[in-house]
């Protein structure tokens, strides 16, 4: 809040409003039954034993017992907003999907997240920041997502476990530690391109309202006449991209851990509207056998100059949740949410996560997820999914197919291609065939030494120095700054530099 206020930040809005009294409502418990007192217990005598009979006392010492609900295991503390997706423009010649036909505008959940830390943990951490999106079409529920950084430090899905635990704490002293972070990266030379991007100023954006999103992944487009084309998301901020420094991330998260969340509650509290705009880059699909490296390689970007940006939309959030744990802690975001004209693409981190969140969700909310208000569809569901704990509502028959006797059948004329390539070949464990610009560092290199002004390199060059001062052990040391030399020669020689006066 003090740093708020330095940095001109909003004063709080008045997040607590009583509700209008109309007419007096009455406690009663979750059956419904009016409660004779919000205060005492029932007792024999008013020194006496409590009675197991008061059976308001148990619900109430059962229920909140019971209030927690597993954190998600990676991207654990986070908010979001619902909002309005506009397509302002036409892309129809790129996708059939509804929800992108021009002028039409999808009711839409977003939720920002910090990839490491759990529930608690500080907004102000360095890290990725989720993004992802649901949208209710009239097609079903689409999920984009996405983080804010293009691209990621693997590119492989067994990976990615191994990947968050070295993120996450140490067994043993149960503290995380740059040690095994900067042990992982540096035994995973494909990470060079995403911690040159996270340890620059977006490492650690000023708020969520002033980061970008993007699909990181290349996801399959397909138009109403059948044709594929290959495509990558960015939301770009309309509120400018700013950063915190690492000094002003350490104080924030000591004064005001939940100060991105803060941020945007009040911002849209306040009448403030937050938006984004959509642009895709468009490969068409027989580019990817021919571009000069992997297209669907996860630590890659597609160069502007090869595959400009083209508009698509708007995304403006306009309401807060009214119940963080409904709407928000129980939100189940799913790659594998796709609708007509949106498919997956050969990126093998994307075909792992099409498994994955599904199977988080089923573990963390129940096999009935789906059901939760928040995760429903705005179109009638006829699934032939039946029973599971929770399920609340009505399954008629039939109950199997095929059958005759009227249930639902699939209809192949609703659905397209989108999402099916060709593949053959033998059963493999190895890694992406290499293309001539198949590498680790080139476009790591381009970030340092084209795209970063002198001021900017600084700081990463400060960032990593004071990373690589906590804990790192010499051997590990040693190994990150050949790594950050094989970027960039002289980013690795001013980071020993740097690295080496911090030490003194
Ligand atoms: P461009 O010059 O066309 O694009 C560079 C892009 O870098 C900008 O458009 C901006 O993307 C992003 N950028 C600017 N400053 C920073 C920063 N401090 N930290 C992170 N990203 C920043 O060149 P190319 O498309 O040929 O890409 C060159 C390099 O730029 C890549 O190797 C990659 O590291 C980086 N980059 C490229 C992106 C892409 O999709 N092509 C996206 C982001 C980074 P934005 O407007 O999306 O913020
Ligand atoms: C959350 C798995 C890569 C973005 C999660 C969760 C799992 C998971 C299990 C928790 C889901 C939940 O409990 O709700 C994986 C796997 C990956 C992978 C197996 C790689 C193989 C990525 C990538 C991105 C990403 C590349 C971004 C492009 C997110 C986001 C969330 C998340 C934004 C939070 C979702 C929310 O807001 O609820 N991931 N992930 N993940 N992941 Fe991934």
């Amino acid at each position: 809040a003090v740093f708020a206020r330095r940095h001109g930040g909003k004063p709080r809005a008045h997040v607590y409003r009583r509700r209008p009294v109309t007419e007096p409502r009455y406690t009663t418990t979750d059956g419904g039954a009016p409660v004779a007192s919000d205060e005492h217990s029932l007792t024999l005598g008013p020194n006496g034993p409590i009675l197991l009979q008061d059976h308001y006392l148990i619900e109430q010492m059962a229920a909140f017992n019971r209030e927690r609900i597993p954190e998600r295991q990676p991207h654990a503390k986070g908010g979001g907003a619902f909002g309005e997706f506009t397509t302002t423009e036409d892309v129809s010649r790129f996708t059939r999907a509804a929800l992108y036909q021009p002028g039409v505008s999808t009711r839409t959940l977003i939720r920002f997240s910090t990839v490491a830390g759990e529930r608690g943990s500080p907004d102000t951490w360095r890290d990725p920041r989720g993004f992802s999106l649901k949208h209710y079409t009239t097609e079903g529920n689409y999920d984009m997502v996405g983080n804010n950084v293009p691209i990621f430090f693997i590119r492989d899905p067994l990976k990615f476990q191994h990947f968050i635990r070295s993120q996450k704490r140490r067994a043993a002293n149960n503290l995380r530690d740059h040690d095994m972070q900067w042990d992982f990266w540096t035994l995973s030379p494909e990470s060079a391109h995403m911690l040159t991007w996270l340890m620059g100023d977006r490492g650690i954006p000023r708020t969520w309202r002033h980061m970008n999103g993007y699909s990181s992944h290349t996801y399959m487009w397909t138009n109403a006449g059948g044709e594929k084309f290959w495509v990558k998301y960015h939301y770009k901020t309309d509120q400018g991209i700013e950063f915190l420094t690492q000094d002003e991330g350490d104080e924030l998260a000591g004064s005001d851990a939940d100060f991105h969340q803060r941020d945007l509650y009040d911002t849209i509290e306040s009448g403030g509207r937050p938006s984004w705009t959509l642009h895709v880059q468009v490969m068409p699909f027989a580019d990817a056998t021919t571009y000069r490296f992997n297209p669907f390689d996860l630590t890659k970007v597609w160069p502007h100059a090869d595959y400009p940006l083209i508009k698509v939309g708007t995304l403006v959030l306009d309401r807060n949740v009214t119940d963080y744990h409904t709407e928000m802690e129980q939100a189940a975001f799913e790659p594998n949410n796709l609708v007509p004209g949106i498919g997956l693409s050969p990126d093998k981190m994307l075909l792992g996560r099409g498994f994955a969140y599904a199977d988080a969700h089923r573990a963390r909310l129940g096999v009935n997820y789906k059901q939760i208000p928040v995760n429903a569809p705005v179109v009638p569901v006829h699934s032939y999914s039946k029973d599971g704990a929770m399920r609340v509502t009505n399954v008629s028959d039939p109950v199997y197919a095929p059958n005759s006797y009227g249930g639902p059948q699939a209809n192949p004329a609703l659905t397209d291609d989108a999402g099916l390539w060709y593949a053959d070949g033998e059963m493999v464990r190895t890694a992406y065939t290499l293309r001539a610009e198949d590498d680790d560092f080139g476009q790591a290199a381009s970030m340092v030494r084209d795209v970063l002004d002198d001021d900017e390199r600084a700081r990463l060059v400060d960032n990593v120095a004071g990373h690589l001062a906590d804990g790192v052990s010499p051997e590990v040391l040693a190994r990150a700054l050949e790594y950050w030399r094989q970027i960039d020669k002289e980013i690795g020689d001013r980071i020993e530099a740097a690295h080496r006066a911090l030490a003194v």
